[in-house]
């Protein structure tokens, strides 16, 4: 028995819902193949930095979740996952949760585990915690969930979800950023006029959504006061082209730890935006919009 999953790329914080926030989208996204054998977890892996990743259970983000899932449901026999990664890692749009999400997506059905997206979401997250050194869920349970998440609480892990329709032009430049630097250059604590202004505009972001009010949603979005100015300076270019493309988007912010930049573009200006991209980045750019979480394909 085999099971195939298609798992999308997300866009976590969205400025100042750190932590928080998550977004599915229709591209990237990586496809897993989960086939029952007779015994033990055996990962094979290609495709964007296929080379780069672990293939050892305790290493690998999914094969942490699936080893995990298997001892808590005594599951017997064995599994082969194969990863396929459109995803590229390390690249803020949710590479490795899509691996994770995808895993306990799949083995749910494989094995009939009917467990509820919450529970998906909670397993996804273990293999956060390897990835990042936290076990954050912003980009799991948008994985799982699709469309816009919110994860208001960790403990327990409650998370919100709502469905959106939103075009969004992500920009993927070739850069190294890793999670666990960017969290760990983070304050510890901010003052309390700082999470006035981040709870006032995350607020309005889910006022926004529910409005269909795409221009509040990106003003918002790109006034994160906390997060976003003390990781600009990791993505050079970041404040050149937030600069420049600042009438043709309604928000601009990066994408969970960056470098991947995502843009709420005015239509009549995708073509600028890509532009601006291109020149400072010469990057892979996708026009996208907010899709859905894993599916069986
Ligand atoms: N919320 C996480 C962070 C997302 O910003 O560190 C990482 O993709």
């Amino acid at each position: 028995k085999k099971v195939k999953v298609c798992s999308p790329g997300t866009s976590a914080n969205l400025g100042p819902g750190y932590d928080i926030f998550g977004l599915a989208l229709s591209k990237p996204y990586d496809t897993l193949e989960v086939e029952k054998t007779e015994k033990g977890i055996i990962i094979s892996v290609e495709g964007e930095k296929a080379e780069e990743i672990p293939t050892n259970v305790d290493e690998n983000t999914a094969g942490v979740v699936a080893k995990k899932m298997m001892e808590d449901f005594n599951i017997q026999s064995g599994i082969h996952i194969h990863i396929n990664k459109g995803i590229k890692p390390g690249s803020g749009l949710g590479s490795s949760s899509a691996s994770c999400a995808g895993v306990a997506f799949a083995l749910n059905e494989l094995f009939e585990l009917n467990l509820s997206k919450l529970e998906l979401v909670k397993y996804s997250s273990l293999g956060e915690a390897v990835a990042a050194g936290a076990p954050h869920a912003d980009n799991v349970a948008p994985a799982i969930f699709g469309g816009f998440t919110l994860t208001t609480s960790y403990d327990p892990l409650e998370v919100l979800h709502i469905p959106v329709d939103i075009e969004v032009l992500v920009a993927l430049p070739n850069i190294q950023v890793s999670t666990k630097t960017a969290r760990e250059i983070l304050p510890k604590e901010i003052p309390i006029k700082d999470m006035v202004n981040n709870v006032g505009k995350a607020a309005g972001m889910v006022y926004a959504l529910y409005n269909n009010d795409l221009e509040l949603f990106g003003r918002y979005m790109s006034k994160d006061c906390v997060v976003e100015p003390c990781r600009a300076n990791l993505i050079d270019g970041y404040l050149e082209v937030k600069e420049k493309v600042k009438d043709l988007v309604y928000g601009i912010t990066i994408s969970g730890s960056g470098p991947a930049i995502i843009t709420i573009p005015k239509k009549e200006h995708v073509i600028d935006i890509e532009n601006i991209f291109k020149e400072v980045w010469n990057c892979p750019v996708y026009y996208t919009k907010v899709g859905l979480g894993c599916y069986v394909e």
